[in-house]
């Protein structure tokens, strides 16, 4: 018997992801409270009393419901769905993994615009599938055009398209008209598209797709871990037709979504108006930040969400040294954007703080340039 798994598996490449590096603060010793980050794309306004107090009473000696049954009751009633048309997870990522495990035969085709969130690509590898990356033009902020790609899945006919709206990490967003021209070319062949709405709460009038769910052909993901702040706690949800959400949940591990996670998740969304107060308050952080980084003369993306890409030259040369003075940044390499780093809106004194350390940052390379 060999020791050794399925050969794609052994070809898999870790994804990169935001966040602090708990082995790496351990090394420098530095607490996670010295750090402000900017590589996760998390609301910091964090979540209201109310939600740690429903996580401290749980009874945590119990089995969590297997069928998330007031969780799900309560995401159904916010979108006006029936509770068969969701499926909650352990943050989206499980998603993700999920519809790959349900959906996707070894040699099948999909489709990921890029550049774009790095597990589509993993899920894709896990199943022995390919993924074919249509890359975006960076003239046009990456924005996708949705002629071509509709062109493109109409010869290839990709059993799934990964769409990534607000996409991570450009801070773009389809329109409802370009969205539903890629969902009909799905629908006259059997293709299932996917579109990723981890970041829809950030944006301002935001697209309810979940009138084309009724296509048949489409699947929408949400994530609580963002705009909710639970990221620590792992909580997403899939929405779909009853039959697509049945299926899904038959490839999802019993109990994977744990007490806390669930008593959360109902409070959040008790707590509606705090949340939305943030949200707003959050987007003019954002544009404020946008405009003092245009003013400092950086080139900045322009962001539909709470993130954004500045094109620095060397992404990895400005993390390393905003890391010196403990501010975090995603450096975009792994997005196949070494020249980038993208950050997340925080709060006034926080982004200014980054805009004075990439301030040094540009003078010490330009002394290290000349
Ligand atoms: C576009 C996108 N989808 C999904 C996820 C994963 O979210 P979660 O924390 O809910 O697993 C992320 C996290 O960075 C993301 O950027």
């Amino acid at each position: 018997m060999s020791d050794k798994p399925r050969a794609n598996v052994v070809d898999m490449k870790p994804v990169h992801h935001g966040g602090l590096d708990y082995a790496s603060l351990r090394t420098n010793g530095i607490q996670p409270g010295e750090v402000t980050d900017f590589s996760v794309n998390v609301n910091p306004f964090g979540p209201p009393p109310p939600v740690q107090e429903a996580i401290a009473s749980v009874d945590i000696s119990h089995y969590p419901d297997t069928l998330y049954l007031g969780l799900r009751e309560r995401i159904a009633a916010i979108h006006n769905l029936d509770p068969s048309q969701v499926l909650v997870t352990n943050g989206t990522s499980q998603a993700i993994w999920l519809l790959a495990l349900a959906y996707l035969d070894s040699g099948d085709l999909s489709l990921i615009p890029m550049p774009s969130f790095g597990e589509y690509q993993t899920a894709c590898s896990l199943m022995n599938s390919k993924a074919q990356h249509l890359w975006s033009r960076a003239d046009d902020h990456f924005h996708p055009d949705a002629g071509i790609y509709s062109a493109w899945i109409r010869d290839h006919r990709p059993r799934i398209i990964w769409l990534c709206n607000p996409n991570n990490p450009c801070g773009y967003c389809l329109s409802e008209n370009e969205i539903a021209s890629i969902l009909e070319v799905c629908s006259t062949y059997g293709g299932l598209l996917i579109v990723d709405e981890a970041y829809l709460n950030f944006v301002d009038a935001p697209l309810d797709l979940t009138p084309f769910l009724e296509s048949n052909h489409l699947i929408l993901l949400r994530s609580m871990t963002k705009d909710y702040a639970l990221a620590g706690l792992r909580l997403g949800y899939i929405l779909g037709m009853k039959t697509m959400i049945s299926h899904l949940q038959l490839v999802q591990p019993p109990w994977s979504v744990n007490c806390g996670a669930q008593s959360a998740g109902i409070t959040v969304l008790d707590q509606q108006s705090y949340y939305r107060d943030t949200w707003q308050q959050l987007r003019r952080l954002t544009d404020s930040f946008y405009l003092s980084l245009k003013r400092a003369e950086w080139i900045v993306h322009p962001t539909r969400t709470n993130f954004m890409l500045i094109r620095t030259g060397r992404g990895s040369h400005t993390r390393d040294f905003l890391w010196e003075h403990h501010l975090l940044v995603r450096d975009c390499a792994s997005f196949g954007l070494p020249e980038y780093i993208r950050v997340a809106a925080r709060f006034e004194e926080d982004n200014q703080r980054l805009i004075t350390s990439l301030q040094a940052y540009r003078e010490s390379t330009s002394s290290w340039e000349s």
